[in-house]
């Protein structure tokens, strides 16, 4: 991405391509359903339904959420339009698609479905309300495939953390980490394409050796904390058997981003001593000590 330089081309194709929030205002008028053909490829606004129009600018505003950074704003120019059947008319002697012209052709046919002619199709408030609608915006789209991977960390994995004294600046060192170490390739593949991680042998080593398994056993990793963080988030509702250790997870590597961000304050202490009791918290539920709190 560079500032100052035009993006030329589809809307959703290039807004793919940008990177999560970095643009500070959206201003936008797009093509409205139903009234021009612009007679480019892949045209906005002439589906021919209602519906299908708005399943496509509600994808490309999605993208406009992800691509907007927080404090972002968004303004769209979004107007109605009446039933007619056929939509538009076209006259001769009008500049035709591609010489510049913007006319009413008399080639979509629209589905107006219940409406009558003449009746407005309300496409502005449609489209607010279709983008008022909840959706969800982690990175495992499909509840099949998270409810899949949590239920494999609460059986096969293990959500680990350990906190360490660095000789170098004589400070602790926290962590909090997911993996799933396993002689079954095929769960370690299922794993990798719903949540990429590392993916690596675990006991080609002699100090390893014979602890898993004599057969060849590897451990998938997401390994960041950031990407750990988010991992725990979307996976949370569906932890059974893990879901202390997912909330005290995620909170302790909350702790570790304030730590980063905190350098060597009081307040950095006070995050330091929390993030050692939260490892120690997530070390006795993983050995079935007693840790109450509710949830
Ligand atoms: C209402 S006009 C907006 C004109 C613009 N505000 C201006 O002042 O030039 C809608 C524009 O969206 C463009 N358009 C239609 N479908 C598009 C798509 N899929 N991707 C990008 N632009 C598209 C049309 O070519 C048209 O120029």
């Amino acid at each position: 991405m560079k500032l100052n330089k035009i993006y030329q081309g589809d809307v959703l194709a290039v807004l793919k391509t940008w990177p999560d929030e970095i643009v500070d205002c959206v201003v936008t008028s797009p093509p409205y359903w139903g009234l021009r053909d612009y007679g480019i490829e892949g045209q906005l606004g002439l589906e021919p339904t209602l519906d299908e129009y708005l399943d496509k600018l509600t994808a490309v505003f999605r993208e406009v959420r992800r691509v907007l950074k927080p404090h972002g704003t968004a303004w769209v120019n979004m107007g109605d339009a009446y039933a007619s059947a056929p939509a538009g008319n076209f006259k001769e002697g009008m500049p035709k698609p591609g010489d510049g012209g913007q006319y009413r052709s008399n080639k979509p046919k629209m589905q107006y479905g219940n409406l009558k002619p003449k009746d407005l199709t309300g496409q502005p408030w449609l489209l607010a309300r279709a983008l008022q609608t909840p959706y969800y915006i982690g990175k495992i789209k499909s509840e099949i495939d998270r409810a899949w991977l949590a239920a494999i960390i609460d059986g096969e994995g293990t959500i680990t953390a350990n906190a360490h004294l660095r000789k170098d600046d004589g400070r602790w060192r926290t962590r909090c980490d997911v993996f799933v170490t396993n002689t079954s390739a095929a769960m370690l593949d299922e794993c990798c394409r719903i949540w990429p991680a590392s993916r690596r042998r675990h006991n080609a080593g002699g100090a390893r050796k014979g602890r898993y398994s004599d057969k060849p056993c590897s451990r998938w990793w997401p390994e960041h904390s950031e990407k750990t963080s988010l991992l725990l988030s979307e996976l949370y509702p569906y932890f059974i058997v893990k879901k202390k250790q997912c909330l005290l997870g995620w909170n302790l590597l909350e702790f570790v981003k304030d730590g980063r961000r905190l350098g060597k304050s009081q307040a950095a202490q006070e995050v330091r001593d929390k993030r050692r009791l939260l490892v120690r918290l997530i070390q006795d539920c993983n050995h079935e000590k007693m840790v109450v709190f509710s949830i």
